[in-house]
């Protein structure tokens, strides 16, 4: 199961293509300019000499060592990790967007323009905003764009005492750092015993030196904010703005809209509500939408429909600028585009209610054997806590998480949010089925049997994986990426 490195198992003079002839005369050989010493090699550089059999064997055997939402249930919650329809990869490998280059002229890219504009009416018709930019390529990302956002339009209007922002105690992390990396300093709002944000508290938060609050609705927990329309109604007296963390769209999309609810900017992660893959650190697409007032404030070029057909336009001055090298994550569009022309309207929907049934299904089988802290019932995801079974039998939640892989399933999203001790959040999404939600509470169910019966074997686990139990903390503070 220890697959070597492709340099370990390279032999001098072993090749896996070789060029053709060259059946052209020689005479293209320009003077170049010499590279300065520093930017240099001194030697030639190791490359892995290996045939085109050792290639393929290498990557096949590694693929088969991972796992995906095609291998398996896969209910990492707060992640959406749903089906991604083939269809979207077919349409994304066809060579009319792929063989684009971003600065063709435009006269030329029309028919990208055009998925790049209705992608972006749509998305705007999805979360009742006025409009918005594509370019921001992760959630965190189309974060720091919002943030940055509203941070322009209070610059704009000379509200420079406006430098806070305030986050719940169950934000995702992201939340609050990409406030700090705006220059905004972070407020936490305590959570009520329900486990929504404590409104109370956030009254006595709010001043004039709160530039925005970030939720995301339903929360980290799976609940629904009750109490949005009031929330939101507080925020803008307090002349702050309303930032909805799109994560958790899924749950809602097609029943209602962040502008339904009072939010002033949104960002969306395609990679999980729009079947996009995603894992792995990308490639992703956080797209930015905004109610009216803020339009001009998005980065630009701005995607316009004129006479002529699609233009740029870079005329906005209020604009925060450029935040992609060129135009976003551009095939990663293009799924979502196919995405949403597949499922249409009712499909969208359907998709959120079945999201929200097949959470509330899995929590109903497991709410007998694990403890539920907050809410009988859920909306896409929900939290257990392990702390009574640790307490008990010393089987943590990373132990059973763990001893999932050895069953077949990627395990659930660990020790999040952090309001719940030994959490273990579960989101199975619309595309699993109920055999597949029934084995899953079947096996969690026997491995709390296992950990009253033999704690030992779950503190083993994984035994059948390729790597084992690691470091954690030397892995993210120390991870080796060469050789
Ligand atoms: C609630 C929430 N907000 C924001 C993010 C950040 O999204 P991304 O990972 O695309 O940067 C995540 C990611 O898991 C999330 O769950």
């Amino acid at each position: 199961m220890n697959e070597p490195l492709l340099i370990e198992r390279s032999k001098a003079g072993r090749s896996s293509y070789q060029f053709p002839q060259l059946d052209l005369p020689r005479g293209f050989d320009v003077a170049l300019p010499e590279l300065p010493p520093t930017l240099r090699r001194s030697k030639e550089p190791r490359l892995p000499e290996v045939s085109e059999l050792d290639v393929i064997r290498h990557f096949t055997r590694l693929s088969t060592m991972s796992f995906g939402v095609d291998s398996g249930c896969y209910p990492l919650g707060s992640c959406t990790m749903k089906y991604n329809p083939k269809v979207n990869e077919q349409l994304a490998s066809l060579e009319d967007f792929t063989a684009m280059h971003p600065l063709q002229d435009v006269s030329t890219i029309q028919g990208c323009l055009s998925v790049m504009y209705n992608l972006l009416e749509d998305l705007s018709g999805i979360t009742g905003m006025a409009w918005g930019t594509l370019q921001p390529c992760a959630g965190a990302h189309g974060e720091y764009t919002g943030l940055k956002i509203i941070r322009a339009w209070f610059e704009h209007h000379g509200d420079a005492r406006r430098t806070r922002i305030l986050v719940p105690e169950s934000a995702h992390g992201t939340n609050p750092a990409s406030a700090a990396v705006n220059g905004f300093t972070v407020t936490t709002i305590p959570a009520d015993a329900e486990g929504l944000v404590d409104i109370d508290a956030l009254q006595g938060l709010l001043d004039d030196t709160v530039a925005g609050v970030m939720l995301t609705n339903p929360n980290t927990l799976g609940l629904f904010e009750k109490h949005i329309l009031a929330i939101s109604e507080m925020v803008h007296a307090a002349g702050g703005l309303l930032y909805y963390d799109g994560a958790n769209l899924n749950a809602i999309m097609g029943m209602c809209t962040p502008g339904d609810m009072g939010f002033d900017v949104v960002h969306l992660n395609l990679h999980k509500t729009f079947g996009t893959p995603h894992g792995g650190g990308g490639p992703g697409a956080g797209p930015v939408l905004v109610s009216r007032d803020l339009v001009p404030y998005l980065p630009k070029p701005d995607i316009k429909l004129v006479d002529s057909g699609y233009a740029f336009d870079w005329s906005s001055e209020l604009s925060i600028g450029k935040v992609s090298g060129f135009w976003g994550n551009f095939l990663v569009l293009v799924r979502a585009y196919s995405y949403i022309l597949r499922m249409g309207a009712e499909g969208i929907r359907a998709a959120a209610a079945h999201a929200v049934l097949n959470a509330n299904y899995l929590l109903s089988r497991l709410k007998g054997t694990f403890s539920v802290p907050y809410g009988e019932r859920c909306m896409h995801e929900f939290v257990v806590s392990l702390e009574d079974l640790k307490e008990k039998t010393g089987v943590s939640a990373l132990d059973v998480a763990k001893a999932l892989l050895d069953s077949g399933y990627h395990p659930p999203t660990m020790y999040f949010p952090l309001i719940v001790h030994e959490a273990l959040m579960f989101e199975p999404t619309e595309s699993e089925s109920p055999e597949t939600l029934d084995e899953l509470a079947d096996t969690l169910i026997e491995l709390a049997g296992i950990a009253a019966s033999d704690p030992q074997r779950l503190k083993q686990a994984p035994l059948t994986t390729p790597v084992r139990r690691v470091d954690e903390v030397a892995a993210a503070k120390n991870p080796i990426l060469h050789a």
